[in-house]
């Protein structure tokens, strides 16, 4: 808790002139060493004889680092993590009416997989602390057609996957067993759950290097981790037109100069992660005993990697009041919140038309309260603390 003495104090000494987005639009730093990273894996690709090469090295040193750091077996790079939700649910062969549940408040990607991959989406809750996909509410939406639970390991929390794992378990499909389950970690990289990374836990996990992510290279970029042998190599087969395995694919190949900057992102991973998890327990502590605000949740066994710090007004504030206080941080203090994210049927009516009769309340009320607040490595303490001051000083005025 800030004391009005001290919420006076930073708002007059301001913050640095970055108009801080709340997801900004490179989410970690670049450093020289990216900069020779990329040139080195250009200047060696100038003779005809090598050239760019087919998931030329050190595309693989980087997937053998990833899978490493991931714990798993395989590691699949591609050029974003769209394609990788994608080749997870064609892997999964969908038959006209098989279901998946993926959750209401979430990004399009993983839903528009599973109707890209003629599969029916099934709208899933999410837990109101967490935000992430609710296993009660799982449990009641599997039905006979169920063939994939498929969680977002949301805003940077780990999902609890070993709850899905026993649902999938109590309720085997007729035909091809235990439910699949998938996780999507395109805002969850470097997160940890249950003393493991996010990766570790699931058929296959799917993360995204866009430039917005907890790393990135160089603007695009993705990767699938999996145990299982022949998910790999479908993986695999897919990004390059299933040369490998004679399946459907086109290319979706990720280029030897974003895996020579995903290398050095990788090493700097922990670090970036660390960075946000001491603004974001910092932000905390600033903004205990708002009575009008919920601050993130991190369970006990879970590290937070905190790709964004998303906050829940009360429920009497959703709607409106959220949208005032977004609307005066973005024009008092410079700085911007996104909402991230309401049910996605909202925003997206071919989805809304794929889900007709699948409406979900809570989900509607929690993309009425939540917003996310700027966080990001580079930030200085000084401005942690001005946007945990401005934040209090606009609640104020609203009350
Ligand atoms: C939850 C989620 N899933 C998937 C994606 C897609 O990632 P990419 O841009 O690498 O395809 C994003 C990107 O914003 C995302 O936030």
């Amino acid at each position: 808790m800030i004391t009005t003495d001290a919420r006076t104090e930073i708002l007059k000494r301001g913050k640095t002139s970055l108009a801080w987005e709340g997801e900004p639009l490179l989410g970690g730093t670049y450093g020289e060493e990216e900069i020779e990273a990329a040139v080195a894996a250009m200047r060696e690709s100038m003779t005809p004889s090598v050239g760019f090469g087919f998931s030329a090295p050190p595309i693989p040193d980087f997937e053998k680092a990833f899978a490493e750091y991931c714990g798993t077996k395989h590691a699949v790079a591609l050029n974003s993590a769209g394609p990788g939700l994608d080749m997870a649910m064609r892997y999964l062969q969908l038959q006209p009416g098989d279901e998946v549940i993926v959750p209401a408040v979430n990004f399009v990607a993983s839903p528009l997989a599973v109707m890209g991959a003629g599969g029916q989406i099934v709208w899933g809750e999410v837990d109101p602390v967490t935000l992430q996909l609710d296993p009660n509410d799982v449990e009641k939406r599997v039905t006979p057609r169920t063939r994939a639970i498929f969680p977002v390991h949301m805003n940077g929390l780990a999902a609890p996957m070993d709850d899905y794992f026993e649902i999938a378990e109590r309720h085997p499909h007729e035909k091809h067993g235990p439910l699949v389950v998938i996780g999507d970690a395109a805002r969850a990289t470097g997160g940890s759950y249950k003393g493991e990374k996010i990766g570790k836990r699931g058929f296959m996990t799917v993360f995204s290097f866009h430039t917005m992510k907890n790393m990135c290279t160089l603007g695009e970029g993705g990767m699938v981790t999996t145990d299982d042998d022949d998910a790999a190599a479908f993986c695999r087969s897919s990004r390059f037109y299933g040369m490998d395995t004679d399946v459907w694919g086109t290319s979706n190949v990720m280029t030897k100069v974003q895996a020579a900057v995903g290398l050095v992102q990788l090493s700097k991973l922990d670090s970036f992660i660390e960075s946000r998890r001491r603004l974001a327990k910092r932000r905390d502590e600033l903004l205990e005993g708002i009575d009008e605000i919920t601050l993130p949740f991190e369970p006990d066994d879970c590290e937070h990697s905190y790709y964004l710090y998303t906050i829940l007004v009360k429920p009497e504030w959703q709607g409106e009041k959220r949208d005032q206080i977004m609307k005066m941080l973005d024009d008092e203090h410079n700085i911007k919140c996104v909402v991230a994210n309401p049910p996605v049927y909202e925003k997206r009516k071919l989805l809304a038309d794929h889900t007709k009769g699948q409406r979900l309340p809570l989900s509607e009320e929690l993309g009425r309260r939540l917003f996310c607040v700027p966080i990001h490595p580079a930030m200085s303490d000084d401005d942690n603390e001005y946007i945990c001051a401005a934040l209090i000083d606009c609640i104020e005025k609203l009350r």
